[in-house]
C-alpha cells in the first residue's frame, strides 16, 4: 500500500492519453440534506474528491466533472482541494440521466480522442489497480470495458445480461427489469472505459423510453455489444460500494479508516483500531502508540515512539518523537517537540510551537505561542501571542492579557525566567532573562534581567476580627462555614 493513500493537490505530470469524466450532478435525494451529496465529507474529504484523486493517480487529463446541484459550491470545493483548473466543469443544469450527463461531459472534451474513463461521484472506494485494469482492457481491445460485481443483494442496481456464450449483451436497470432479470446477481458497478469516438456516437442517440424517463448511460452497453464489443472486469462488492444515504456514508468511512489504520498498524500500536479516526493524509512513525477514541486529521504527523492517549483530537499537528500527549489533548496547527509532555485537557491552538522537553499541563490553552526547550506551563494558564525562551517556569493561573479589544499584542518571556502563580502579563510586555515575577503580580512594564517584580498590596492583619463581628450579630444564627 502506498505511504499516503490519497494524493492531494496532485497535478498531472505526464499525460496518459486518458480523459476522465466524473458524474456528480445529482442532488443525492436519499441523503435528505440541504447540501449536495458530493460535498458531504468522507473521512475529512468531500465525496466528489475521491474519483478526482483516482483520476489524478492514473494521470488522466483532462478531468471533467459534470456538476448540477449546487454546482458553484462543488466547484469551489474542487478548486480548494485540487487547485484551480485541475478539474474542468461541465454543467448539467437539469439531471436527465447518466447518459445525458456523459453527453455534456464529452462536449467539454471537444476534439479529444483516446480512452475515456467514466467514474461516478458517489463511488469512492475503487482502487487504482482495478481502474488501471479497466482502462487497459478497453485500450487493448478497443472495446467498451465495464465493471461488474456479484452481489448477494443486488437490489437497486442495474443487472448484467449475458448471452448464451457468456458475453455481455446489455444492462437492465432494476426498475425496468423483468422478474427473471431481477434474479440476476451480477450487477453493473457504473464505471466504464471506452474510446471517445464510440461514447460520442452512442450517447448522441439515447432515448428516454424507460421506467424513469431518463437517458440511461447503461443503454450504450447493448450498443457496444453489437458494434465495438464489450469486455468486463469484475470487482468485489466492497470496492464498488456507492453512497446513496447516510448509513452508507458512515459504513464506507469505517472501511476506509480501517484500511488506513491497518496500514499504520504494521509498525505502530493502536489500542483499539476500531475506535479511532485517522485521515488518509496523516503519517504515523514507528513505535507510536495510539489510544482509544483518538482522532487524527489533516496533515498530522505522529513521530517515532510518541504516545497519544485516549480521546486526543489532533488536526494538522506535528508530534515529535517520544512526545506524550495525555488524554483529551486537543491540538490544531500546532507542533510539539521531541519528548514534550502535554495534557491532560490541554488546548493547543494554531501557531503553537512547543520545543523539545516542554511540559504543558492540564487546562492550559496556547495560541500563536512558542515555548523553548524545557519550559513548563503545567496548570490552568492562557498563553496567547507569546514567545517563551528556554527553561522558563510559568506558574499556575498565569494569563497573558494579549487583547485590548482592538488588537492582539505580544508577550516575551526570556530564558530562565520564573513567573509566579496567578500572574497577569499585560501585553505588550517583556520579562527579562532569569527575572522572577512574584505570585499574584500584574505586569504592565518590561522586567529587567534577573530582577524581582512584585506588585503586591501590603498585607495587613487585624486581630480579633471574627469575634467582633460575631458579637455584632449575637442574636442571629451563626453563618454556615
Ligand atoms: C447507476 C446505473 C446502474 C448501476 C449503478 C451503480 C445508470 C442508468 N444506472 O444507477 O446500472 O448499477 O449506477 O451504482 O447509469 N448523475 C448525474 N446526472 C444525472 C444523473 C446522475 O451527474 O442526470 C450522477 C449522480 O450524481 C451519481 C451518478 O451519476 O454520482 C450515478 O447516478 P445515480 O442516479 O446514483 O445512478 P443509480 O441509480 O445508482
Ligand atoms: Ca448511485
Amino acid at each position: 500500500m502506498p505511504r499516503r493513500i490519497l494524493v492531494s493537490r496532485g497535478q498531472t505530470k505526464t499525460k496518459n492519453n486518458l480523459a476522465c469524466l466524473i458524474l456528480a450532478a445529482g442532488k443525492g435525494t436519499r441523503m435528505d440534506s440541504a447540501r449536495a451529496k458530493m460535498l458531504h465529507p468522507l473521512l475529512g474529504v468531500p465525496l466528489v474528491s475521491y474519483p478526482v484523486e483516482r483520476a489524478l493517480e492514473l494521470r488522466a487529463s483532462p478531468i471533467v466533472a459534470v456538476l448540477g446541484f449546487q454546482r458553484a459550491e462543488v466547484e469551489k470545493a474542487l478548486s480548494a482541494r485540487h487547485g484551480q483548473g485541475t478539474v474542468t466543469v461541465a454543467e448539467q443544469a437539469e439531471q436527465k440521466g447518466t447518459g445525458h450527463a456523459v453527453r455534456l461531459g464529452l462536449a467539454a472534451l471537444r476534439q479529444w480522442e483516446g480512452t475515456v474513463l467514466i467514474l461516478y461521484g458517489d463511488v469512492p472506494l475503487l482502487s487504482r489497480e482495478t481502474l488501471t485494469a479497466l482502462v487497459k482492457k478497453s485500450r487493448g481491445a478497443g472495446k467498451l470495458a465495464i465493471m461488474t460485481a456479484e452481489l448477494a443483494d443486488p437490489h437497486g442496481y442495474g443487472r448484467v445480461i449475458r448471452n448464451e456464450r457468456g458475453a455481455v449483451a446489455g444492462v437492465v436497470e432494476h426498475k425496468d427489469a423483468s422478474p427473471d432479470q431481477l434474479r440476476i446477481t451480477e450487477v453493473n458497478a457504473g464505471i466504464y472505459a471506452a474510446p471517445a469516438a464510440f461514447l460520442r456516437q452512442a450517447t448522441a442517440r439515447l432515448s428516454p423510453h424507460n421506467a424513469q424517463g431518463e437517458l440511461y448511460l447503461t443503454d450504450i452497453i447493448a450498443k457496444a455489444a453489437t458494434s465495438i464489443g464489450v469486455v468486463s472486469v469484475s470487482v468485489n462488492a466492497e470496492e464498488m460500494a456507492g453512497i446513496n444515504d447516510r448509513e452508507q456514508l458512515v459504513a464506507v468511512e469505517k472501511i476506509l479508516c480501517r484500511r488506513i489504520v491497518g496500514h499504520w498498524m504494521k509498525h505502530a500500536t493502536f489500542r483499539d483500531p476500531d475506535a479511532v479516526v485517522v485521515e488518509a493524509s496523516v503519517t504515523i512513525d514507528q513505535d507510536a502508540e495510539i489510544g482509544r477514541n483518538v482522532v487524527l486529521r489533516g496533515r498530522t504527523r505522529i513521530g517515532a515512539g510518541a504516545r497519544i492517549d485516549d480521546g486526543c483530537i489532533l488536526t494538522h499537528t506535528d508530534v515529535g518523537a517520544g512526545a506524550v500527549l495525555l488524554p483529551y489533548t486537543v491540538a490544531t496547527e500546532a507542533s510539539i517537540g521531541t519528548n514534550a509532555k502535554v495534557g491532560p485537557f490541554a488546548h493547543l491552538r494554531p501557531g503553537t510551537e512547543l520545543g523539545p522537553d516542554v511540559h504543558v499541563g492540564n487546562y492550559v490553552e496556547t495560541k500563536k505561542t512558542r515555548l523553548g526547550r524545557g519550559s513548563k506551563a503545567n496548570h490552568l494558564t492562557y498563553l496567547g501571542d507569546t514567545i517563551i525562551g528556554e527553561g522558563v517556569n510559568v506558574g499556575a493561573g498565569t494569563i497573558t492579557c494579549n487583547y485590548n479589544g482592538y488588537e492582539k499584542r505580544q508577550t516575551i518571556i526570556e530564558d530562565g525566567a520564573f513567573i509566579g502563580s496567578d500572574t497577569q502579563l499585560v501585553a505588550p510586555v517583556r520579562v527579562g532573562k532569569r527575572a522572577v515575577v512574584a505570585a499574584g503580580a500584574t505586569i504592565t512594564e518590561d522586567i529587567r534581567d534577573g530582577a524581582l517584580a512584585i506588585t503586591r498590596a501590603p498585607l495587613k492583619q487585624i486581630d480579633g476580627y471574627a469575634d467582633r463581628v460575631a458579637a455584632r450579630y449575637a442574636n442571629k444564627a451563626a453563618p454556615k462555614r
